[in-house]
């Protein structure tokens, strides 16, 4: 006997929602033959019931209160498309998994901060709760791990997880122009927010590394153990300078197992030109998972949007209606294990600092004594043009250090009076 529809509900009727409305009507057919049932919307909800969406919304029933959808008999599955950490997307999935139904969300802020916690309701309830769209919008890389990749295990991942950054770094180094301005542009196209701050500040990026973590490692979502900077600071002159080092200035999300706990950080980072992830350009994102068997596994893909997003959450939804049910990170909630946050100044890597220095005799000299004096080992030096008495861009690139020397020699430096700003740094990673 065929199984009777599964009835959806979802909250949230934003670029995602609306997203997901149109995909499961516009593949229905498709979707029931491989889910082995048809995928009904039963239920909606959103905050303001006059907005025009662009979709046909006659047939569901419509909830002012998502959280009552979510407690709804008459539904089977919830779809969590409101977002925000907290609030009534939390409350949302909360009240879906303690009423035993599982819930699909692609909320990378509330997984990241409260994934462990939620998935352990999951498991005491025995339901699904599925995040695929909230790592990497339309890229399967939850799936890839946790199946075609599970034989494996990870020593690093890593990838672009934001695309708005992706996009302004790609179009600085396109155009020369400066952040500032690019930024502007980014957000006049709709590729960047109004307040653009979670997006460039990096916080966008954590969070879809943490959960990336858990699934990779096996380990308690760690939100606040990834050490995050954004790309404000990046110029038009480091991009040039880059170029002529051979790399591309990337914002990635790298974690990796060391011998202290799990390195979860985020910044921008000079990527090696002839490594693949260089070439990942504009809006789009890409994933690098290393296994110990499969080798390196590059994902690429678009990020967010209401279409590949919505890709990702109905995808969850057919692994559900086929009766695929699978732990939220892998292995059960209970069996996720604490490992420490590896602090950052242990974190060994090479470096790229620029300085701007007043040009007279003695400053190159002072400035490699600082990095002797701290056991840093310097592997090129770029000194453009000379200016006696002017300020001059010096660039230099070290050896593999650890953070914590080349944090102290970054301090002496820009101690010096000769030294005109602070000294800007970007790891140098080798991909
Ligand atoms: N946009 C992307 O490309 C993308 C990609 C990956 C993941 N995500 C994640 O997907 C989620 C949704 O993102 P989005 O871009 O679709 O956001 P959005 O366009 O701002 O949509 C949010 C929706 O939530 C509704 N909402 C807000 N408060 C509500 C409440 N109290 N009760 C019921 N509904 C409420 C809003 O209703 P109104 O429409 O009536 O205001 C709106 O429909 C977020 O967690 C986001 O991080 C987004």
């Amino acid at each position: 006997m065929a199984k009777p529809p599964l009835r959806i509900a979802i909250a949230g009727l934003g670029t995602v929602g609306a997203g997901v409305v149109r995909l499961l009507r516009r593949n229905a057919e498709l979707l029931a033959q491989r889910g082995g049932r048809e995928l009904v919307i039963a239920a909606v909800s959103a905050r303001d019931r006059g907005r025009d969406r662009g979709i046909e919304l006659a047939g569901p029933r419509w909830f002012a209160d998502a959280a009552a959808l979510a407690a709804d008999p008459a539904i089977d599955i919830v779809v969590e498309l409101i977002g925000g950490a907290d609030g009534i997307a939390r409350s949302v999935v909360e009240t879906a998994l303690a009423h035993g139904k599982p819930v699909v969300t692609a909320n990378k802020a509330l997984m990241a901060r409260h994934g462990t916690a939620l998935a352990r309701l999951a498991d005491a309830k025995g339901a699904t709760l599925a995040f695929e769209a909230a790592v990497a919008g339309g890229i399967p890389i939850v799936k890839t791990l946790r199946e075609g990749l599970a034989a494996n295990s990870f020593a690093r991942i890593y990838g672009i997880l934001n695309g708005t950054c992706n996009y302004i770094l790609t179009t600085m180094r396109e155009s020369g122009r400066d952040f500032a301005e690019i930024l502007a542009e980014a957000q006049r196209l709709g590729y960047a927010e109004a307040d653009p701050s979670f997006d460039i500040d990096g916080i966008d990026a954590a969070h879809k590394l943490a959960i990336l973590s858990s699934v990779a490692f096996g380990s308690e979502v760690d939100f606040a153990g990834v050490h995050v900077e954004g790309i404000r600071h990046i110029s038009a002159l480091d991009i040039e300078f880059a170029g002529e080092l051979d790399y591309h200035i990337k914002l990635l999300g790298l974690a990796r197992l060391t011998e202290r706990g799990i390195e979860q950080r985020v910044h921008a980072c000079m990527v090696p030109r002839a490594a693949p992830i260089a070439h990942v350009e504009g809006v789009f994102n890409a994933i690098v998972a290393e296994g110990d068997f499969a080798g390196r596994v590059l994902l690429e893909g678009r990020g967010a949007g209401a279409e590949p997003t919505a890709s990702a959450v109905v995808a969850d939804l057919l692994d559900i209606a086929a009766g695929r049910r699978t732990p939220a990170f892998v292995v059960p909630a209970a069996a996720l294990r604490k490992i420490p946050a590896s602090p950052m100044l242990h974190h060994q890597g090479a470096y790229y600092v620029r300085l701007m220095v007043f040009d007279r005799p003695g400053v190159i000299a002072d400035i490699t004594a600082a990095l002797r004096d701290e056991l840093v080992s310097l592997e090129s030096m770029i000194q453009r043009g000379r200016a006696p008495g002017e300020a001059v861009p010096v660039v230099l690139t070290t050896h593999i250090t650890e953070e914590a020397a080349m944090r102290r020699a970054l301090d002496r430096i820009g101690a010096l009076d000769t030294v005109l700003e602070p000294p800007r740094m970007i790891r140098i990673e080798d991909l």
